[in-house]
């Protein structure tokens, strides 16, 4: 049987065409150079019927052989990854192998984002022909890998070569059939303000399905989701990521089949998807990158978050620290002024805040969320005057200078929907389902799009600035674009990411000097596809540090440390209530982007002697927690005493460990916190970066001993105390000294060595 194989570093992809035609899967894995055709296996099954061509062969059936990209219409009665309707109403083809061909670069999509290859990195893609000639269907699978990074992409390209119009019921872009073997699906679901909880749950008969009717990839579910062995833990264990580079619906498909093979499928959403594609069109479905670790949910997410940092971020601005800022939302809500906003701005200025972000309100009526949304014209009065101006008082005093837009959403209360009413998803006749007061631009449109652009445009070339965040407040609904005569659900909720992703590119292009932050009411479209434009998303709108514990543990698990926008705000927290000291709020927002959320001068003159700290300390760490490996230590989903992740530099020299005692109790035990990434034999200078009486000396240790001993968290009095230790090997410590005259932080000598923990 002829075979295709993909070769990545670390893993193998591999493919067969059966004798009839037919594209089936082999293997995805550990490496191997072997033909693994001997794992299809074939045996007569009632009632799993058989092509024609196999005559009397009762033991070839599409409905238990592992497929690349199953369909319904072959005599696969599984669930499948590709439906088609044709005009005379009958459903289904038999895709059978064409052609196949290598190409030496990574394949790129139209207005849609993906993995990239970067200059000098090998990337390939092998594109495979399928066709069913009776209907005139033709369907090219495109794999994109780039073997360093253990990446394979998938993405579909349909062609209808008939005379008639056919419907895609459904195109997913990735489907992998597990031929054997007990599986755990991890997904990420949450809701506004407690986003991507992770959840493991077993793949069995049933169908697992989650997924986005909202147009957003959403608060409730993200896309993206692991299946492992069912006894994989953070350091062992096989386990298969599907990122989706996709911001718009989706949905995941995963289940056992009669004879115990796993189907795992992923794509754009089909439901009521109904997709026309006529004569001589074709649709090109998103793309879902895909990663294989032998080596457990550590290792995997450490290649997915060196995916996202170098193949699918791509702003220039990338390698740049994003500055440290204040932002006014928490602040103020929409009430403040001229003097108001300055005053926050120069308490920043004065404990070393470097950017001042201005949130929702200055524009139009916007007074409140019942209004102006859309009118994207400067509020002269609330600012003072021009925003350049503004802007410049900003500069004068130090900061540079940012602002938040909303760009896909309108109140009925403004001058744009009076005007256009019409530009708003609305049905004809019904009264729509507004959220949050607004409705949702048709952003299908392209003359919606370049009009909103060229508004906001206006804007940012009357002032100077430096940072952007792009919000999106509440999910679609009402379906409907008035330039169209058939209406379909598919076709403009995919036209209308497309619509965000068009305005975006103009945005990145235009202005590549402005760092972009993405934002949906939070977290609600935080995915790979939005990264490929915006360095960062704000991860969510709860603020609370100790939920913010869970939601950037979840995130972790695919996304790097550098994309969670994450702030200090001010306590009682207005989310929760809850009041957390402010060294733990600021532990926690810096294994983000940090920023600040709250009046500066409504806080103590001790209190910001501690921010500005905490502001030079993200600094210093910022490459290590930017680019580190980040460690989950703790599982704040199970553990509820203490919550721990450490940040390991690359060649491994220094680390950062943080903690966080949570569940307080009287008398209680000492909490140790085992570290990870860490060499073996290496001896470390533990050092607290924590500003406390309690905190421990300086103490010398090994690597041994840290990961399977620990380190004691000291018991302090009150709920939810921080602590942030640094660790160093002694030899680059050493080396600081002895070979590059750096000044030491440290005196080894005088540490004492028998106070090491072991
Ligand atoms: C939701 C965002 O997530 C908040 O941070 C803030 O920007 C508001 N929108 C403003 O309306």
């Amino acid at each position: 049987m002829e075979t295709i194989t993909l070769q990545t570093k670390n893993t193998t992809y591999d493919m067969a065409i059966s004798p009839v035609g037919h594209l089936l899967h082999l293997y995805y894995g550990p490496k191997t150079n072997c033909d693994t055709s001997y794992r299809l296996q074939y045996y007569d099954r009632g009632f799993s019927g058989n092509p024609y061509e196999v005559e009397g062969d009762r033991t070839y059936s599409l409905d238990v052989l592992p497929q690349e990209y199953p369909v319904y219409g072959n005599g696969d009665y599984r669930d499948n990854a590709f439906n088609i309707q044709l005009a005379d109403g009958t459903n289904g083809c038999d895709l059978r192998y064409k052609n196949h061909r290598i190409i030496n670069e990574k394949y790129s999509l139209d207005g849609l984002p993906y993995v990239f290859g970067n200059e000098g990195e090998e990337a390939y893609t092998v594109e495979i022909d399928l066709a069913d000639d009776i209907i005139g269907l033709e369907v090219t699978l495109r794999y994109g890998v780039i073997p360093e990074k253990d990446v394979i992409t998938r993405s579909a390209v349909i062609k209808n070569n008939s005379d008639s119009k056919m419907i895609i019921t459904r195109a997913f872009s990735t489907s992998l059939d597990l031929l054997h073997g007990d599986f755990d699906l991890i997904h990420f679901h949450g809701r506004h303000e407690m986003e991507r909880l992770p959840q493991r749950e077993e793949l069995n008969r049933s169908v697992t399905s989650i997924g986005s009717r909202r147009g957003n990839s959403s608060h409730q579910h993200n896309p993206f989701v692991i299946v492992c062995d069912k006894k994989t833990d953070e350091d062992h264990g096989a386990a298969w990521g599907f990122s989706m580079l996709y911001s718009g619906n989706f949905k995941f498909r995963g289940f056992k089949d009669q004879f115990g093979l796993t189907r795992n499928m992923m794509g754009i959403q089909d439901d009521m998807f109904d997709y026309p594609l006529e004569p001589g069109e074709s649709f090109e479905t998103p793309e879902v990158a895909m990663i294989f670790s032998g080596n457990g949910l550590e290792d995997l997410s450490h290649k997915f978050h060196k995916m996202i940092q170098n193949n699918v971020i791509r702003t220039p601005l990338k390698d740049e620290r994003c500055p440290v800022l204040i932002n006014n939302w928490e602040a103020t809500y929409f009430d403040f002024n001229h003097e108001k906003l300055l005053d926050i701005a120069k308490n920043a200025k004065e404990v070393g805040i470097e950017m001042f972000v201005l949130d929702d309100g200055w524009f139009g009526q916007r007074n409140s969320d019942e209004a102006g949304l859309g009118d994207w014209r400067v509020n002269e009065d609330k600012l003072g005057g021009p925003l350049r101006k503004f802007s410049d008082e900003i500069n004068e005093l130090g900061l540079k200078f940012g602002i938040w837009i909303e760009p896909e959403m309108v109140n009925e209360n403004s001058d744009i929907y009076r005007e256009h009413p019409d530009w708003a998803f609305t049905i004809p006749g019904r009264k729509p389902i507004r959220s949050r007061n607004q409705l949702v631009l048709d952003f299908s449109r392209p003359e919606v799009v370049d009009y909103i652009f060229e508004q906001i445009s206006n804007v940012i070339d009357s002032a100077n600035i430096e940072y952007i965040k792009m919000d999106m407040n509440r999910s679609l609904y009402d379906i409907y674009s008035s330039v169209l005569t058939e209406q379909s659900f598919g076709l403009i909720l995919h036209n209308y990411t497309k619509g965000v992703y068009r305005f975006l590119e103009m945005l990145t292009q235009k202005y590549p000097h402005i760092r972009i932050e993405g934002c949906s009411g939070g977290g609600g479209r935080f995915d790979a596809g939005m990264l490929y434009y915006t360095p960062q998303i704000w991860a969510s709108d709860n603020t609370d540090a100790i939920d913010r514990i869970r939601i950037q543990h979840g995130t972790s698990f695919g996304y790097p440390i550098s994309t969670v926008g994450a702030h200090v705000s001010a306590v009682p927290n207005d989310q929760t209530g809850r009041t957390v000291p402010l060294n733990t709020r600021a532990v926690v927002a810096s294994s983000g982007t940090f920023g600040f959320e709250f009046d500066l001068s409504k806080i103590t003159e001790e209190e910001k002697e501690e921010v500005r700290y905490q502001i030079d300390n993200y600094k210093r760490f910022w490459p290590l927690i930017a680019y580190g490996n980040y460690y989950r230590l703790h599982d704040p989903e199970k553990d509820t005493n203490v919550a721990s992740w450490m940040f390991v530099s690359q060649d491994g020299d220094e680390a950062l460990i943080n903690a966080v005692s949570l569940d307080k109790h009287g008398n209680e035990p000492v909490n140790y916190i085992k570290l990870r990434g860490l060499e073996p034999e290496t001896q470390y200078v533990i050092t607290s970066v924590t500003k406390d009486d309690d905190a421990p000396e300086p103490f010398i240790s090994d690597g041994n001993a840290l990961m399977h001993s620990g380190i004691p968290l000291p018991i302090i009095s009150g709920e939810y105390q921080a602590w942030q230790w640094k660790l160093d090997k002694i030899d680059t410590i050493r080396r600081r000294n002895e070979v590059d005259k750096e000044p030491s932080e440290y005196d080894i000598e005088s540490i004492d060595t028998k106070e090491t923990v072991a």
